[in-house]
This record gives C-alpha cells, sequence and structure tokens, in this order.
C-alpha cells in the first residue's frame, strides 16, 4: 500500500544502545480509560494517556455520541461521561482511522443503546472483519449493515432496545470480542455471563470493576473463565492512572537485547501477567532482562525493566503463550531472526487479521533480509544466526510490522528499509526520537 506520500526509513547497525527510555501509555488501557469515562456519570481524570493516532481517533468518536473529552496536557484527559444508556445518535460516521480496538469496544458499548452509527476507518481497518464482533452482539438484539460476509467498514450498527443480559461463549481468542460483550452487557436487564476458553487481556474486567460495575470472573474447570457482569449498570467516574506499554516497550527492549554493549532501562512498564508473555519467551531464550521495583500502579502490576545485550537461543513458544503476546510475534520474529537455532511460534492464526495479515507481513520481512524460515499452517519457524539485512519491507499500513524491521536493521549486516513509517504514530508517536535517543541509527534516505 506504498505510495507517493510514504515515508520510507532505514536502520542500520551502529553503537551500543545506552540509557533510559520512557515508553508511552498502554494503548488497551487508554482506550478503555475513554470509553468508560465517556458511559460513566460524572468526571473521569486520565494520566498517562497515550496520545496517539487510535487513541485520539476514538476519542473524536465518543464527542460524536454527546460525551466530553477535554486534553488539559499531554497525557492528562478529563472526560465527562453521558451515564450508561445515554449516548445519543452520532450526528455523521465515525472514522476510527487504524484503530481495531476502538472502533469494536466502541461498537459493543452502544450495542444496548437504541441508536444508530455508521462506522468507518483506513484502507487497513476497512479491511479488517467485524463480524467476529457483531455477530456475537446480535444476542442483544443488535442489527447491522456491513460490507460482504465478514462485515467489513463502512458498517452501520443499530443498538438494540430493552436490551436483556445474555450467555455468551466466546470461541475466538480475542480481547476484543469479550469486552464488546461485557460493554454491550452494561445496559441489558439482568446478569450477563460471558465465558472464554483463553485468557485474553482483562483491562476491561479490571476497569470496570473499578468504575463500580458489579463484576465477577471465576476460572471454568474445562479451562478459561467466565465473567458475570450485571446490568444495567451505574458507572462513576473515577480516577485512571496508565501504565506504561509492554507491547511498545517491546522494540526498544528487543533493540537493547540484539545490539551488542546495549544497556538500557524502561521503567515502569505494565506487568500485568496477560501482557508478558514475550518476557517470559525472552528470558527462556536466554535475554538478561531483569525487572525491578516491582509494584501496583493505578490496579495494575507495573515495574522497571534492565536490559542488556545477550546471546540468544531458539526455543518453542506453546500455542497456548499466544493470548500474552498477541501483539509481539513480529518483534520475536526478529529476536528470533538473531537467536543461535530454530524458534518454533505456534498458533499464530489470530495474526492474520491484525492491522495487516501479520504471519505474510513477517515471513516477507524476513524472507527480504536473507532470514531462514518456514511456515507450517498456522505456525512460524525462524531459522537463526546472521542476518544479512539489505530489504526493504512493505509494512502493509502496520505499525508494528514498521517497528520490528526497523529493530532488524539495528544489528543486521546491511541495514533494512521499511516502506513506511507513517502508521508508528497510531501506537508509538515518539518512537523514532526516542530510540534515536538510546543512539539508533536511522537514515531518511536508504543511501545517507
Ligand atoms: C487488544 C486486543 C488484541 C490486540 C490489540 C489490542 C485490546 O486484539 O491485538 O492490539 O486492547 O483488547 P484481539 O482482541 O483481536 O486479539
Amino acid at each position: 500500500m506504498q505510495n507517493a506520500n510514504s515515508t520510507p526509513l532505514s536502520a542500520r547497525r551502529g553503537a551500543p544502545l545506552k540509557g533510559v527510555a520512557q515508553v508511552p501509555g498502554d494503548k488497551s488501557i487508554s482506550q478503555r480509560a475513554l470509553i468508560l469515562g465517556a458511559l460513566a456519570q460524572g468526571e473521569t481524570r486520565i494520566s498517562g494517556l497515550l496520545e496517539s493516532g487510535d487513541v485520539h481517533s476514538t476519542a473524536g468518536a465518543l464527542r460524536g455520541f454527546g460525551a466530553e473529552l477535554t486534553a488539559e496536557g499531554p497525557g492528562r484527559w478529563r472526560v465527562k461521561g453521558t451515564g450508561v444508556g445515554h449516548w445519543r445518535s452520532p450526528a455523521s460516521e465515525l472514522n476510527f482511522g487504524n484503530s481495531g480496538t476502538g472502533s469494536r469496544l466502541v461498537m459493543g458499548a452502544m450495542a444496548t443503546t437504541p441508536i444508530t452509527a455508521v462506522f468507518t476507518g483506513d484502507a487497513s481497518l476497512r479491511s479488517r472483519p467485524m463480524a467476529r464482533v457483531v455477530d456475537p452482539l446480535k444476542v442483544f438484539g443488535v442489527t447491522y449493515e456491513g460490507q460482504g460476509a465478514k462485515a467489513l467498514m463502512p458498517l452501520t450498527l443499530h443498538g438494540a432496545k430493552d436490551a436483556r443480559a445474555a450467555t455468551v461463549h466466546v470461541a475466538t481468542a480475542s480481547a476484543q470480542v469479550k469486552s464488546a460483550l461485557l460493554l454491550a452487557a452494561l445496559n441489558a436487564q439482568g446478569t450477563s455471563h460471558i465465558s472464554q476458553d483463553a485468557l485474553t487481556r482483562d483491562h476491561s474486567e479490571k476497569m470496570l470493576a473499578a468504575f463500580g460495575a458489579r463484576i465477577t470472573v471465576t476460572p471454568r474447570a474445562e479451562g478459561g473463565e467466565t465473567i458475570a457482569i450485571e446490568g444495567p449498570a451505574r458507572l462513576a467516574g473515577c480516577n485512571v492512572e496508565v501504565p506504561r506499554d509492554p507491547s511498545s516497550a517491546a522494540f526498544p527492549l528487543v533493540s537493547a537485547l540484539i545490539v551488542p554493549g546495549s544497556e538500557i532501562t524502561l521503567p515502569a512498564i505494565l506487568l500485568n501477567p496477560r501482557r508478558t508473555g514475550l518476557i517470559e519467551t525472552l528470558l527462556e531464550m536466554g535475554a538478561r532482562i531483569e525487572v525491578q521495583n516491582r509494584r501496583v500502579s493505578g490496579g495494575e502490576e507495573i515495574g522497571d525493566l534492565v536490559v542488556r545485550h545477550s546471546e540468544l537461543k531458539g526455543v518453542e513458544v506453546p500455542a497456548s503463550r499466544a493470548p500474552s503476546m498477541i501483539d509481539e510475534y513480529p518483534i520475536l520474529a526478529v529476536a528470533a531472526a538473531f537467536a543461535k537455532g530454530k524458534t518454533a511460534m505456534r498458533g499464530l492464526e489470530e495474526l492474520r487479521v491484525k492491522e495487516s495479515d501479520r504471519l505474510e507481513a513477517v515471513a516477507r520481512g524476513l524472507k527480504l533480509n536473507g532470514v531462514k524460515y518456514e511456515i507450517e499452517g498456522d505456525d512460524l519457524i525462524v531459522e537463526g544466526g546472521a542476518v544479512p539485512g539489505g530489504g526493504t519491507v512493505p509494512t502493509h499500513m502496520d505499525h508494528r510490522i514498521a517497528m520490528s524491521f526497523l529493530t532488524m536493521g539495528l544489528a543486521s549486516e546491511k541495514p533494512v528499509t521499511v516502506d513506511d513509517v507513517a502508521m508508528i504514530a497510531t501506537s508509538f508517536p515518539e518512537y523514532q526520537d526516542l530510540m534515536r535517543g538510546l543512539g539508533a541509527e536511522f537514515m531518511e534516505r536508504p543511501n545517507e
């Protein structure tokens, strides 16, 4: 999807990376803080909010439903909500840009209020399946018109009137689908039960409890868990402190592991166990990552990470770990390319429906840079060793593909170029400055 307006960037090998990297706020928690704030009664004050394209798209959409959102300074926002069930139909269509999470959670949040909204987004978001969210929401009585069987955007959603509680099993290992159902249940009469086999990220559950929803989570004998949530709920605005995003931290972290002589510190990173699959895997690979000052902030576990260059070795990454590191496979594939031996990543089917088909995009990037790999079904097996580099990687409007292959270029023999860095601003606008601050060498013109 490169065009005349694309901004390519190359990364090349240089000096060791050193210093302290303050990565921005967690995207998942930022999105939820705005949405729950817009549903609550009274005022929600947020600090550490991720100021990125995706989060700003959600903020714009929430204003359309009648909530008041005010930016008071970098990362500091005030949200005056309408109360559950009091959103109004937006006057114009809602453009969610690149944001799957924002759009899907908002679909859930409006599903049990009798209003209508039109959802759209950029070319990447318009190619992503919305049926996985809007079909399960039908149990609450929603109707929709989308494009084709996958219910692509532009999609018109009609919320249900007098919705009743429902019992739903979420077969997909998706926190977005689970969260959409939980948000829909807030305005349904009675107690809804939402179950899931996979232990996907639980930020919605935690934050709903903090806003005063009656919600309980019970493990199931057969694995997974069931969430009971009562409606109609009365949410009360509160203060939310957003911890720093482990999925963004992953890029400087892996950079430090693969660039010889590096040592960096990543302070106050979210360490919710449902988000730490990458760290667990890298430790098994022999990474020197120390977690210091483990503490709790805003109801979430956080800690400081000290990361040193490491000799990595290949490992088996079981499919069961995928939910806790679903966004981290592209950067893990890069770490694996520098490891000794094979790294087998199992059960990656969900990667095919991200901002791009990430399994294909990663494979393409590896190939273009001389890294050997195999794809067997939904498994990716990377053979590590010397990384020649020298390729120009198509990013397909995917921020994580762009940052992953720039990371590769920091340690490969020849520089690595990505075709467009514009999308990095959807999740990590300060990425280039932060990496340059640690000593990374990026070049606007590949032959500089
Ligand atoms: C997210 C859930 C994940 C993840 C996305 C953020 C969330 O998506 O990939 O970046 O905030 O709930 P899925 O639920 O589709 O796995």
